[in-house]
């Protein structure tokens, strides 16, 4: 877990307003749901993956609940949406803290943050290509060139099923070609053997059974549609039948966005797909679900890797130094601040030099000035601190209309 300091955490924030930009104007509206669900709700995101099994932080607490820190926020819009009964499509985006007890590396922590959108009653091929372009888009935003966008459809659950089932025997009957490791994996799940990042299985998976063969009509039709749908768009993507998921709630379509510079074994800034049986796991209707969710610190990299979503130095406009002991900069700061400019001052009495010093590291691009003199006098002075312009000794009076025109 990290601490964000500033200006980082500015970059933050600027993230989540862009993202919250682009959905709202999609129709989506703001869900904040709680850090901390009853441990059921997270149950279906997959007994039999790691995210459940092993990483979830859950506790008993003091009434005597099982509870669980959320490690993701789709089951947690279903519970809602169980919970709430909204008219649908319900179109909500969110942003926040998840927390999965993971091996932390670069990209990788037990902390972080995602922005997502989730859409709930509607089953229709034109809403997946929706959700993914609105991701594709957002990165675009973003200023990331280097993003890939790997698809695959899953099927409908019995086209999973017997995929799943054939891979099984498959694997089963191949077993001592794989690692010790895929061989624990598919004990809970064969599907998650085609996820095996190490060499030794490359091979092995190369040649097992592949998804597509598996597809009904339905499923079939609904992924061309959401292919040609890309393209009338021309979001470039490349279909990737091994691209399964961490998550075992998905049928039909499921996606990844790659970034182009990260370290393979965790370069998904983002991913989804659908989930149509998971609100009816959670007590509900039986509803159509699709949605994503983006890493914000996992983008975070990638765009500095890019050289692109820069983090802006937090510079307020105007620094204000005083001379005479701190009473005048209060006065002035909150006269200013009233006004609508930022502004920053000095503490302590410290001497001019100092405080001059501190306005140099403010950013500021403009000081204003005041020691016993001006105090006299009614007067300010006006320090340009970026620049050619030379300082000026206005009335005090005409301390909002002189920085206007300073900063214009
Ligand atoms: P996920 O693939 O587990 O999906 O996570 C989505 C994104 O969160 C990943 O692509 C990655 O960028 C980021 N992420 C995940 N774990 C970590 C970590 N330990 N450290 C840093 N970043 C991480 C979901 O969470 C689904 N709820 C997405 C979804 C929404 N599916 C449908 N709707």
């Amino acid at each position: 877990m990290r601490d964000i300091l500033p200006p980082e955490s500015a970059r933050w924030r600027q993230f989540v307003a862009a993202f919250a930009e682009t959905v709202t104007a999609a129709g989506y509206g703001q869900i904040i749901p709680p850090l901390l669900e009853d441990i059921g709700v997270f149950h279906r995101v997959g007994e039999a993956t790691d995210i459940v099994t092993k990483e979830m932080y859950d506790f008993v607490d003091k009434g005597d609940r099982h509870v669980a820190l959320r490690p993701e926020q789709t089951a947690s819009v279903c519970r809602a949406f169980v919970q709430h009964r909204p008219a649908t499509p319900w179109k909500v985006w969110y942003s926040g803290p998840n927390f999965r007890y993971e091996r932390p590396q670069r990209g990788r922590y037990r902390q972080f943050d995602q922005v997502g959108i989730e859409v709930l009653g509607a089953n229709d091929p034109y809403l997946d290509v929706e959700v993914i372009a609105l991701g594709w888009n957002f990165f675009q935003r973003l200023g990331l060139q280097q993003v890939h966008l790997h698809l695959n459809s899953l099927g409908e659950p019995q086209d999973r099923q017997n995929f799943v089932t054939a891979l099984q025997t498959y694997f089963t009957a191949n077993i001592d070609q794989l690692s010790d490791a895929s061989k624990v994996t598919l004990a809970k799940n064969a599907l998650r053997v085609l996820d095996s990042k190490r060499p030794e299985d490359f091979d092995i998976i190369a040649k097992a059974p592949k998804i597509s063969d598996f597809y009904s009509e339905a499923a079939r039709t609904h992924f061309e549609t959401v292919l040609a749908g890309l393209r009338t768009l021309n979001i470039p993507f490349v279909v990737n039948e091994k691209l399964v998921r961490g998550l075992d709630y998905y049928r039909h379509t499921t996606f990844e966005f790659v970034g182009g510079t990260l370290d393979s074994a965790q370069n998904a800034i983002g991913g989804g797909g659908r989930y149509d049986g998971l609100v009816e796991d959670l007590g509900g209707p039986a509803t159509a679900g699709i949605g994503f969710a983006l890493g914000l610190d996992r983008t975070l990299l990638a765009c500095d890797d890019e050289g692109v979503f820069t983090s802006a130095l937090a510079n307020v406009d105007v620094f204000v130094v005083d001379t005479t002991g701190g009473n005048e900069a209060l006065v002035i700061t909150h006269q200013l601040r009233d006004a609508g400019f930022s502004c920053d001052r000095s503490f302590e009495n410290r001497s001019m030099k100092s405080q001059m010093k501190a306005a140099d590291k403010s950013g500021a691009l403009v000081a204003i000035i005041i020691g016993s003199d001006e105090v006299e006098a009614n007067a300010l002075v006006l320090r340009p601190l970026r620049g050619e312009e030379q300082q000026s000794t206005i009335p005090r009076s005409d301390l909002i209309p002189s920085i206007t025109k300073a900063l214009s």
